[in-house]
């Protein structure tokens, strides 16, 4: 096929309209930076929605790349590759879980987690039991296939698409008292994030998340933590869970985990594991050596201490001159979050106006992210060196000084 020139226009002529990307088209990545097609340098706090965990074009994942493109790009499950095995060994040993499922997205992982769940408490209970019930929290998100829309917590999701699956209860997040008072022995499962990402970076209350467990053993019910935001060193820890106290039955990951390329995990014990026998569930692409290459080179990395520990203290810093800015300008409300997964609100009358702001950082040169309306979010790599940091939060004061004289 020959090369011909396509702009942002060619997306509303060939491309399904569900998205509307911005005007700017990227076409090449170094570390914290992205270049568009006229040249223009962009500081990047959007890590592709998270995604970009080591930022782009790092030498560890390409040599992981190259190195498995010139073995074996893909075999499908009906033979296993040594990627996919080691890490599978990798994963099991950093974390509480026995055993891996692959697939190739968060909302798959998420697919997996809430089938498998259902199927587990079939096998345990029988099926009278009744036992199908999963409990889940408003402005959660777990992902856009038919059955995760409908676990996630924003009812805009599932507009249009009814009948929707049974047998899904939706509670405020943060809530004790309410989940408390709904779980019962017909639940299977309680599902939720550890910090709402797309619902606006809210962390989840310790209490909440100890009294679900509790809850969870008390009912014979699984604990699902959906990390596909929040895990791989995201938020300080390998995963956010480490720092809880609160160990789930069940592990969701993708994001970050394949640092841009694409790749999804279910984590597990062997116990509940034994319920996805042969036969049972499976995806053509999932454990494919390529990505499994990639996100070894990841996990070897991110794992590291020091690596994690440069994300607290790059949180840190983050934080200081957001509220430098704020000092300034006094447009949030708050800024909250963890590790390098932070949130900015916008304070009166700046709220319903996130949108503005992206699009006056984007002409500042600066590229993030919101989660609803209200909230700027920020979610760099994880390496993203300080100097980075501080460039890009003068981007943000002259793109909020920029809509101040403007009179927004
Ligand atoms: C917490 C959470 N779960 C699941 C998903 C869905 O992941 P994917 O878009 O890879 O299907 C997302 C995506 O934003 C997410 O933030």
């Amino acid at each position: 096929m020959e090369e011909s020139t396509v702009t942002r226009a060619t997306f509303d002529q060939v491309m399904v309209p569900c998205y509307s990307p911005a005007d700017v088209i990227p076409v090449r990545g170094e570390g914290s930076r992205l270049w568009d097609q006229e040249g223009r340098e962009y500081l990047d706090l959007a890590g592709g929605i998270a995604v970009n965990a080591l930022g782009h074009h790092h030498p560890a994942l390409l040599k992981a790349l190259h190195e498995q493109a010139d073995k074996v790009w893909h075999v499908s499950n009906v033979f296993t590759n040594e990627p996919v095995l080691r890490l599978a060994q990798h994963l099991t040993q950093l974390t509480f879980a026995d055993k891996v499922f692959f697939a190739n997205s968060g909302a798959e992982a998420n697919e997996a987690a809430f089938k498998l769940a259902r199927r587990y408490a079939y096998d345990k209970f029988g099926a009278d039991s009744g036992k199908h019930e999963i409990i889940s929290f408003y402005r959660s998100f777990h992902g856009r296939t038919l059955f995760t829309v409908s676990v996630g917590g924003q009812a805009k999701y599932c507009t249009g698409f009814n009948p929707i699956p049974p047998g899904i209860t939706h509670l405020p997040y943060n809530d004790l008292a309410a989940l408390e008072a709904a779980v019962s022995d017909k639940t299977c499962a309680i599902v939720m994030e550890p910090m709402l990402g797309e619902g606006g970076v809210i962390p989840a209350d310790p209490a909440f998340m100890k009294l679900a467990r509790t809850l969870c053993d008390k009912h014979q019910a699984l604990l699902i933590f959906d990390e596909v935001q929040t895990g791989v060193g995201r938020c300080g820890s390998l995963y956010a869970y480490m720092e809880t106290g609160v160990t789930p039955d069940i592990l969701t990951s993708a994001k970050g985990l394949g640092g841009g390329f694409p790749i999804g995990a279910m984590l597990t014990t062997s116990a509940i594991a034994a319920s996805f026998s042969y036969g049972t569930h499976g995806t053509t692409y999932g454990g494919n050596p390529l990505a499994c290459a990639v996100s070894g080179a990841v996990i070897d990395l991110i794992a590291q201490p020091e690596l994690l520990e440069g994300v607290k203290q790059k949180s840190a810093l983050f934080v200081s001159e957001l509220e430098a800015i704020n000092q300034r300008h006094g447009v949030f409300s708050e800024i909250r979050g963890r590790g390098l997964l932070l949130g900015a609100e916008l304070a009166e009358p700046w709220k319903g106006k996130a949108g503005e702001f992206l699009a006056e950082a984007r002409r500042q040169g600066l590229m993030m992210l919101m989660a609803g309306p209200d909230v700027l979010r920020f979610a760099p790599s994880l390496i993203i060196p300080d100097e980075d940091i501080r460039a890009a939060m003068n981007r943000l004061d002259r793109t909020v000084a920029t809509l101040l004289t403007q009179g927004n």
